[in-house]
């Protein structure tokens, strides 16, 4: 079966976030909720307003549910009275309404009623077993059935745990699974039905270990928060801030659901406890950053400044926030951590041994394997490494001997790994060992290539210190970054050309087309800022300018090059990170791709073909009749105020990406549909003709000034920000020209140098560069 129609009940946190991502992948959805009892009473008369508002507030909701906001109409806003015949017509519906065992049963025979013969039924609960959700259930809705539970916000959380009944239909979990994979974008991880599933249950004790040993231990939250962030490779706010966070209220409450739950002998159990001084901070509305402050507490103090408090765990009264000193936070990998002798040492070591013990004790009982429980981990919590991980990189034979010499337990699976790593490379493969003992290989489903695991069996065809060119089947090459933070600089733009002069005239062999892929959080943010601002320091303007010529050659001639070059982005892609992307002959984008020419927020314009290629794929992509002048004032609108698309669907309304580049919902997903998409361009590929287009010249500058002015006045433009907008008004309206003249490529890639040197040479711009390398913040002068 495949899912083309879906429904959503329930329109509270989740289920509209769920709502609202099946929309973005194009699908038709219901949302239906209650009637309220108040509408029933005759206040107002819109029965369905509980769904409506929330699509409503989805739309001014940030980080925003919606890819784009044309997913919303795909949202049908509905009640549970007037509208369950709806359900007649859909694959899917989703439930999630409160959690409470007795509403939702109450909820699926009603559902079961009217649903069509065939389709699937899905609860997101995250706690209630699947066994007690199907009980005094029809056999037809049993076999139906299955548990998708998706995390919050649905939209950006990438894990999916799928639990599935003993009867429910194979070829009902397949559809459901394949669609939340390929569709959605999701990690899909197969649970077994026990309390918790897998992240909540890993991740519940986790906290609660590490709260424990922090009070225990006497550290204080911000020395706790500084070694259970990034040393343990966990998200950087630590326990204490990611508590804040998720909201103090919540943890009580999946608490008691765990316990209620949770085997006798759950070492959960053991470890649970309340704390009063947390207690009477959720009485009194400390409830995180939702409420008056949680752990950490910032006030606005006269003056305009913040002040930054943090609890002392002792007290449990405010003090002002403390910088930490612990030398153990600094220290390189995770056995170093958990060998420091001081107090951040003794710290991590308490909490991991028990958290990692905890989750070796868990397989099989809660996933088949190793590999879902670090998945899950991974996608769920954004752990950097899932539990296994974590115990390969202290050594299976270690963890067990220091258990050991502390007289504390071992966990069978430890047992059974004997001294050997949970994942090893065997003839380029990555294995997992399964609990009884064999190594197996980790399977990809079809359609997912990871350049990881090319990695992993191969040599790279060329490396040099920011890039790499790996051969990923087929004739297709892949050209990785990876320089800190994929920035760009020369060795990145040599191996560009290097790829280039690999494939040659793409036909001779043995390549044919080039992928631009890597598998870190962003694709690119940039020019590498550091080295720019070096050569400005010592003033080496004619290595500038050489630099500035350079790019625009190296991404120009990757433009005409004879082969097929698709650009395949994830996370961000700014400033030259996009310019690159704006000069291959096709891209194929993750969905979550943040896509934008940001060079103004440090005082310049693109000045590596950006300018040029936006201008003239607005210009000749013209939908509007209205001259020369609607397409430069867009163009102009996005790259002065540095628009960034918040999607590959805004990226496309902002010319950023074409309207035939792809969109890819799974990042797993992107390098092989990049790769099958050059494949398919290299069969017949033509490179583009050189385009000319024709400006107006100095009276389009003239107007672009004047709507520069105007926004100074109104206090939206620093002084700097009227020079680079002036700057950039030149380009884009072809410079000294007139409408009867052709400008070509090389014309603008000429006002794109003039400009940038220009504007480099400014104490203004320089400061905008000091500034965005010293804060990471564009600096407003
Ligand atoms: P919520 O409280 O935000 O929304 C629940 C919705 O259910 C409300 O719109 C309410 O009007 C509706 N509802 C109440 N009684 C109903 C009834 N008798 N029939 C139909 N609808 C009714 O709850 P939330 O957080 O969205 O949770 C929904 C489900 O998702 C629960 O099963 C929860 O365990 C699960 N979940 C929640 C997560 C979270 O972070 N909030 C994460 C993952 C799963």
């Amino acid at each position: 079966m495949e899912i083309r129609s879906a429904a959503v009940i329930g329109a509270g946190v989740m289920g509209s976030g769920i709502a609202a991502h099946i929309a973005n992948a194009g699908i038709p959805v219901f949302l239906l909720d209650i009637v309220p009892q108040a509408v029933k009473d005759g206040q107002g008369n819109d029965r369905s307003v509980v769904a409506r508002t929330a699509v409503e507030k989805m739309l001014k909701t940030d980080p925003a549910p919606f890819m784009h906001r044309k997913a919303a109409g795909l949202i049908t806003p509905g009640n549970l009275e007037d509208d369950l015949d709806k359900l007649a017509g859909v694959d899917w519906i989703v439930e999630a309404i409160v959690e409470n065992p007795a509403i939702k049963s109450d909820l699926y025979r009603k559902l079961d009623a009217v649903r069509k013969p065939g389709s699937v039924v899905s609860s997101n609960t995250s706690t209630i077993p699947l066994r007690i959700l199907l009980d005094g259930q029809s056999e037809q809705f049993a076999q139906d059935f299955l548990i998708t539970h998706f995390f919050n916000p649905p939209r950006y959380m990438r894990l999916l745990e799928i639990v599935k009944g003993e009867r429910t239909r194979a070829d009902a979990v397949e559809a459901v699974a394949r669609f939340c994979d390929v569709a959605l974008g999701k990690g899909v991880v197969t649970c077994k039905d026990t309390p918790g599933f897998i992240a909540n249950r890993i991740g519940t004790y986790f906290m609660q270990a590490a709260v424990n040993e922090a009070i225990d231990g006497g550290l204080t939250v911000e020395e706790a928060d500084a070694i259970s962030g990034r040393p343990m490779g966990l998200p950087k706010t630590g326990t204490f801030g990611l508590i804040d966070l998720v909201g103090l209220d919540l943890m009580p409450l999946i608490a008691k659901s765990l316990l209620a739950t949770l085997p006798a002998d759950d070492d959960y159990r053991r470890i649970f406890r309340t704390s009063p001084v947390i207690e009477r901070m959720i009485a009194e509305g400390y409830t995180g950053r939702k409420g008056k402050g949680g752990f950490y507490r910032q006030q606005k103090l006269p003056g305009g400044k913040r002040s930054r408090e943090a609890l002392d765990l002792g007290t449990g009264q405010y003090r002002p926030q403390q910088r930490t000193a612990l030398e153990s936070a600094g220290v390189k990998g995770l056995r170093a951590l958990v060998d420091h002798p001081d107090k951040g040492g003794r710290y991590a070591w308490r909490v991991l041994s028990q958290a990692l013990t905890y989750a070796a004790d868990l397989v099989p009982q809660i996933a088949d394997t190793v590999v879902e429980v670090d998945e899950a981990m991974r996608l769920g919590y954004n752990w950097k490494w899932g539990p296994f991980e974590m115990i390969d990189q202290l050594g299976t034979g270690w963890f067990a001997e220091k258990l050991a010499a502390e007289g504390k337990r071992v966990p069978e699976l430890l047992a059974v790994a004997a001294g050997r790593p949970f994942y090893r490379v065997e003839n380029g493969k990555l294995q997992f060992l399964g609990v009884d003992g064999d190594y197996r290989d980790v399977k990809r489903p079809d359609g997912v290539l990871l350049l990881s695991d090319v990695k992993r069996a191969s040599k790279p065809v060329a490396k040099n210190g920011s890039a790499a060119l790996w051969d990923i089947g087929d004739g297709v090459l892949c050209l990785e970054f990876t320089s800190k933070m994929n920035a760009l600089d020369t060795d990145i733009m040599a191996m560009i050309r290097k790829a280039i002069e690999t494939i040659g005239n793409g036909k001779a062999g043995p390549f044919k087309a080039l992928v631009i892929h890597n598998e870190s959080d962003n694709f690119s943010v940039g020019a590498n800022l550091g080295l720019a601002m070096f050569a400005v320091n010592i003033g080496l303007w004619p290595q500038i300018e050489a630099g500035t010529a350079e790019g625009q050659a190296t991404y120009k001639a990757l433009k005409y090059a004879p082969f097929p070059t698709v650009g395949a982005p994830s996370g961000m892609a700014l400033g030259g990170g996009c310019e690159i992307l704006l000069h291959c002959s096709a891209v194929q984008a993750h969905a979550e791709s943040y896509i934008g020419l940001v060079e103004v927020g440090v005082g310049l314009i693109p000045g590596w073909g950006g300018c040029k290629e936006l201008l003239t794929r607005a210009t000749v992509n013209k939908k509007r009749p209205g001259g020369p002048m609607p397409p430069i004032a867009q163009v102009f609108e996005t790259i002065s105020t540095a628009k960034v698309a918040k999607s590959a669907f805004e990226a496309k309304e902002l010319l950023f990406l074409r309207p035939t580049d792809g969109i890819t919902f799974n990042r797993y997903r992107l390098l092989a549909d990049a790769k099958k998409k050059a494949l398919e361009m290299a069969a017949a590929y033509e490179p583009p003709q050189p385009v000319e287009i024709r400006l107006p010249g100095p009276s389009a500058k003239m107007a672009l000034e004047m709507a520069v002015e105007g926004f100074a006045l109104q206090g939206k433009a620093t002084p700097h920000d009227i020079t680079v907008s002036k700057a950039l008004a030149f380009i884009l309206s072809g410079g000294n020209t007139d409408i009867t003249k052709p400008v070509t490529e090389d014309d603008l890639l000429a006002l794109e140098r003039d400009a940038f040197i220009g504007l480099v040479k400014t104490t203004q711009t320089i400061d905008r560069i000091e500034h965005m390398l010293e804060t990471g913040k564009p600096l407003r002068n």
